[in-house]
């Protein structure tokens, strides 16, 4: 019965207040009448909740269920069956009121209530069943229909707080505001639907009171697809004591205070457990991203190893291929934050993209002075089109990711860099097998090639190769 709760609170009211004021009627003489009765409206309550409930199941597989529609149509047949049913016993007792009365003998004044009362149910199921009996289709009633329309997610969560949020919020007054619309459209991921019970608990909190530690429910919601997750009315929580970050003179190449971050969540509970090698820590592709000293600071300022079997570049190589011209870009990587600081010391500001797998990156960037953006795969770059000079990207896009997926992504990264700007694949890595497919992903952009290389990845068997380019983004001249 948990779907009933979808009726808005005045339908519930008004079912209660009929069924109370007919209940009363019912005097011991008639009880035998009411126990029908009551019945048809159980059923009357389990076929409406089923009826609903039906719709949310709807709601959610709509989205999948391309490949199979008949799955929700026999759903839909057998509610319907359900309904009729209940119909043809109502009609029958009706019927059967009917003779009674005409009968002298037996008839009284309450046998014409009680007829009333289940002629008042008929009439609601028959409202239910009726587009299916006039059109032999199976369409939802256009009352029901027409609040889906209207405000779709409202109608499906259950939580008052999602459905608040989601609903279109006309602008006071009525008028246009200064972006040219008349209501303003919060809106929330397409998956969010899928994750309801997920949502739920995210959106489960006091208004106005600290919110719960859940960062890592709304990452989870976001990975999969809930992005953008709605805003929430409570405050998020901060570290229990939270330190001044070090000045940017030091900031940059200092493992930050432990205090000024949330351990929960991690297995490393400081920055010391996430720099040292021996401990089980963070995320794989970056295990050594916090060990600053170390693995951080000869990164793309000094070659190691064979320089004919390297897919490293240097910042300095790169910056040269247009000196003077790159300013501004994107670090869309898992990582601290190093490229960026290397990069403010040329005099270029790069947000560094990344979010919080297994190590609080987001944070760990923001402390050494430089831009976090946190942002999932599964969105736009929040940039507008031909602004950026330049964007790197290293240990993200690897062989795991799909074809169609990548090529989005790569018209994404086209459309926010400006023309003459640089797309830098670091060292991308997929199988022998699969270079082929993804290099003419790469190709497809039909971008110059100021650099280009393809080396074994040595560590694997040699089963993978490494492919690193630079590439420029050439102009598109209007026709
Ligand atoms: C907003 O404008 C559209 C037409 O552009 C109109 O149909 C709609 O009713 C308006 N909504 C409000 C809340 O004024
Ligand atoms: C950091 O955490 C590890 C365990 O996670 C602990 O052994 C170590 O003492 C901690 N170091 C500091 C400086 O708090
Ligand atoms: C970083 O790694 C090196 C070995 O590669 C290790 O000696 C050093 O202690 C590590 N740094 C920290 C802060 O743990
Ligand atoms: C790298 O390759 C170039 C030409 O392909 C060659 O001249 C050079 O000797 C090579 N360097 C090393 C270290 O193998
Ligand atoms: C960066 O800018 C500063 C001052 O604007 C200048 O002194 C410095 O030489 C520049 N560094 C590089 C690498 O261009």
């Amino acid at each position: 019965m948990k779907s009933f709760d979808i009726l808005s609170s005045e339908d519930k009211g008004m079912t209660k207040q009929n069924g109370n004021a007919k209940l009363k009627r019912c005097r011991s003489v008639y009880c035998l009448i009411f126990v029908p009765a009551a019945l048809a409206l159980l059923l009357c309550g389990a076929t409406m909740s089923k009826f609903l409930s039906f719709k949310s199941i709807l709601g959610t597989e709509s989205l999948y269920s391309r490949q199979n529609p008949e799955g929700t149509n026999w759903n839909q047949v057998e509610v319907m069956i359900t309904v009729e049913t209940v119909i043809r016993r109502i009609q029958e007792e009706l019927d059967r009121l009917k003779e009674a009365e005409q009968d002298p003998s037996t008839s009284s004044p309450s046998v014409f209530k009680q007829a009333a009362f289940l002629a008042d149910i008929l009439g609601v199921l028959q409202l239910v069943g009726a587009p299916h009996q006039q059109s032999g289709g199976f369409t939802i009633h256009p009352l029901l229909k027409e609040k889906k329309r209207s405000d779709e997610p409202a109608d499906y969560f259950l939580r008052e707080e999602i459905r608040k949020y989601v609903r279109i919020k006309p602008n006071r007054l009525g008028k246009q505001n200064f972006m040219g619309a008349n209501a303003t459209f919060t809106s929330i991921g397409h998956a969010c639907f899928a994750m309801k019970e997920d949502l739920e608990e995210y959106m489960d909190y006091d208004i106005g009171e600290i919110c719960n530690d859940d960062w890592k429910l709304a990452q989870k919601l976001m990975v999969h697809g809930c992005d953008p997750l709605p805003r929430r009315r409570c405050f998020s929580r901060a570290p229990k004591l939270y330190s001044q970050p070090f000045p940017i003179t030091e900031s940059m190449w200092k493992l930050p205070d432990d205090r000024n971050v949330r351990w929960s969540q991690y297995r490393c509970k400081n920055f010391s457990c996430l720099a040292s090698i021996t401990a089980r820590k963070g995320f794989f592709k970056c295990a050594n991203c916090f060990n600053l000293t170390n693995h951080e600071m000869p990164r793309w300022v000094k070659l190691e190893g064979d320089p004919n079997q390297t897919a490293d570049f240097l910042i300095s190589d790169v910056l040269g291929i247009k000196p003077g011209e790159i300013r501004i870009g994107l670090d869309f990587s898992v990582g601290t934050g190093t490229f960026a600081a290397r990069m403010r010391e040329s005099n270029v500001t790069i947000v560094s993209a990344s979010i919080n797998l297994g190590a609080p990156f987001s944070e760990m960037v923001a402390l050494r002075g430089l831009v976090p953006l946190y942002l999932t795969i599964n969105q736009r770059l929040p940039f507008f089109d031909n602004t950026l000079d330049l964007i790197h990207t290293t240990r993200f896009l690897d062989g795991w990711i799909d074809l169609v997926l990548l090529d989005f992504v790569l018209y994404d990264w086209d459309r926010v860099l400006r023309p003459g700007g640089l797309l830098w694949i670091d060292s991308f890595f997929c199988l022998k097998e699969d270079l082929f497919d993804y290099l003419e992903a790469f190709k497809m952009l039909r971008y110059k090639r100021h650099k280009w290389v393809v080396v074994p990845k040595l560590d694997k068997d040699d089963q993978e190769m490494f492919f690193s380019a630079v590439l420029e983004k050439p102009p598109r001249p209007f026709r």
